[in-house]
């Protein structure tokens, strides 16, 4: 082989090597500053087992109407309101307060997030009246998605996603839409017969016809044999958001107290 040619594999190879660690690294520092290390959350069972377990018990559903590990409490709790009723204690001294080191203050609140998986993930979650405002403002969530009555039809209604995605799975599409398309859920463009064209966000689909909600937010049925064009778009119509970390946290904070107790 002669030599300038192996010379631009191993060339090429390096750049390989280099585009995919950058890429990883990427990747990784995207979610580095909106979760705990796995070491935040390993050292919170020390300090959980030794502080917390004589009354929340190892499984954390010693207390009525609490259970820690499936991040159930009487209300919606951010991760400062945590570290508030660990440092403060509740109902009048049953539960006393404790006097931690920041440390293990974070530890602990890694080690509930992560449902007491040492090997789980945990998202910090912000506070919620901070994500509203953000949702309805600055983040401009609302002028896609409909909230207990209010708003577009343009993107899914979110008033129950709090019971039906975790922590984990909304810092995903917050930061990665294209993770979280659901395969039903994609814009499309139609172009019908007499020349009309027709964009929204697929609802249905069968054989013969497609349900969508088109962009005047009307609910409309095609019949596929009247469309001379018909494309469904494989990229999201969210973006990334440019938010940071903390309104990221705040963000999610807001979204898991949508839809019912929690
Ligand atoms: C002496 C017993 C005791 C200890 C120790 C204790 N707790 Fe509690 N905790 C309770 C009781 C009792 C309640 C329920 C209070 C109520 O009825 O509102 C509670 C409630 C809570 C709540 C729910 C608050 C809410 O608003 O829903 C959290 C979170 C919590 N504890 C976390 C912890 C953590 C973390 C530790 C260890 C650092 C800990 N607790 C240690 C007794 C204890
Ligand atoms: C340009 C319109 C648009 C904007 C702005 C927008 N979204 Fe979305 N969002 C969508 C669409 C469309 C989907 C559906 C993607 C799919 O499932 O195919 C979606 C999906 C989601 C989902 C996932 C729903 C599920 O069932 O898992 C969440 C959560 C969400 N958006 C939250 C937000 C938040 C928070 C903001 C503001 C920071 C935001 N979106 C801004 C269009 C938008």
């Amino acid at each position: 082989m002669p030599s300038f040619i192996s010379l631009s594999i191993f060339w090429l190879s390096a750049f390989l090597v280099l585009l995919t660690t950058t890429e990883q690294s990427l990747a990784q520092s995207a979610y580095a500053d909106h979760q705990y290390t796995s070491e935040d959350i390993e050292a919170g069972s020390r300090v959980y087992i030794a502080e917390c377990a004589l009354c929340h018990q190892r499984s954390g559903s010693g207390v009525d109407g609490v259970d820690l590990r499936l991040g159930q409490f009487r209300r919606a709790l951010s991760d400062n309101d945590l570290r508030e009723v660990i440092t403060t204690g509740v109902s009048n001294g049953r539960m006393p307060g404790l006097d931690l080191r920041q440390d293990e203050l974070d530890g602990i609140v890694a080690y509930i997030r992560a449902g007491f998986d040492p090997s789980g993930i945990a998202v910090k979650v912000g506070d919620a009246a901070r994500g509203q405002m953000l949702f309805e403002g600055e983040g401009q969530c609302s002028t896609c998605h409909r909230v207990h009555g209010r708003g577009p039809y343009l993107a899914p209604d979110l008033s129950d996603i709090g019971v039906v995605r975790t922590a984990a799975a909304l810092q995903r599409t917050l930061l990665e839409p294209s993770s979280a398309l659901l395969p039903i859920n994609r814009p499309v463009r139609a172009v019908t017969r007499d020349g009309q064209t027709i964009q929204g966000r697929r609802l249905n689909e069968d054989t013969y016809t497609v349900q969508l909600i088109d962009s005047e937010e009307r609910l409309r049925s095609l019949i596929k044999s009247d469309l001379v064009e018909y494309e469904v778009s494989e990229t999201p119509t969210m973006e990334p958001t440019t938010l940071s970390s903390d309104e990221v946290a705040d963000l999610i904070g807001y979204l898991l107290t949508l839809g019912g107790l929690r």
